[in-house]
């Protein structure tokens, strides 16, 4: 285990997406810990017991919940799990949020009301998706698996597509302490 005060904690970390992002911070010279059931020290979201130990010495950390944001008791525990990342000494918490699905904005609400610099993205879909991810397969079999994009940003013509299906730009902020 590597404990710096310039350590990021990846949550995830072992995952599609994790392991990018681990890997884009390695590359750029970033002391980066895995956080995972396999991590060292574990973390598991579902045992609250693993969380300090994770935190400990972290100062940056990127939070993804899994399964999903909009999955039952998400918000509460991401809220829990940043409240403790800041009481540790945290200072900075990226949250991979989702589409434009209502339980996603309560559990950016636990993020973004901590005083803490937070920065929330709310992506549609990664490319891995489509080269090793659900959408693969149908893709060999000749199937576009996704309802066809056209954001708002993107065009001004009327969209065929649900609005849950559309990204969100990443937003950035600081709350101070003691805001709600
Ligand atoms: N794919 C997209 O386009 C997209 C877009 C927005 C959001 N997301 C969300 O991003 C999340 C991860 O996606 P992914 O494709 O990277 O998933 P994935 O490849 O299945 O990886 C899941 C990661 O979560 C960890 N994990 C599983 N259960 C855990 C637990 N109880 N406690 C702690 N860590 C646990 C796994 O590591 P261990 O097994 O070692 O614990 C692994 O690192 C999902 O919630 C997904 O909905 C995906």
């Amino acid at each position: 285990m590597t404990v710096n005060e310039h350590t990021t904690l990846v949550l995830g970390g072992t995952g599609r997406i994790g392991r990018r992002v681990t890997r884009r911070l390695v590359e750029r010279g970033v002391d980066v810990r895995v956080g995972s059931r396999a991590g060292e020290p574990p973390f598991d979201w579902e045992d609250s017991s693993t969380w300090a130990g994770a935190f400990a010495g972290v100062r940056s950390a990127y939070l993804m919940y899994y399964p999903e944001v909009d999955w039952p008791g998400a918000a509460d525990a991401i809220g829990a799990v940043a409240g403790l990342a800041v009481d540790a000494g945290v200072r900075r918490l990226v949250l991979l949020s989702a589409r434009n699905q209502d339980e996603a904005t309560r559990c950016e609400d636990a993020v973004t009301s901590l005083p803490v610099e937070w920065t929330v993205v709310a992506p549609a879909s990664f490319n891995q998706n489509f080269d090793e991810g659900v959408f693969l397969e149908p893709l060999r079999q000749g199937c576009w698996p996704c309802p066809p994009v056209t954001t708002p940003n993107r065009s001004s013509t009327p969209t065929t597509s649900p609005t849950w299906w559309w990204p969100r730009s990443p937003r950035t902020g600081t709350s101070a302490r003691g805001t709600s």
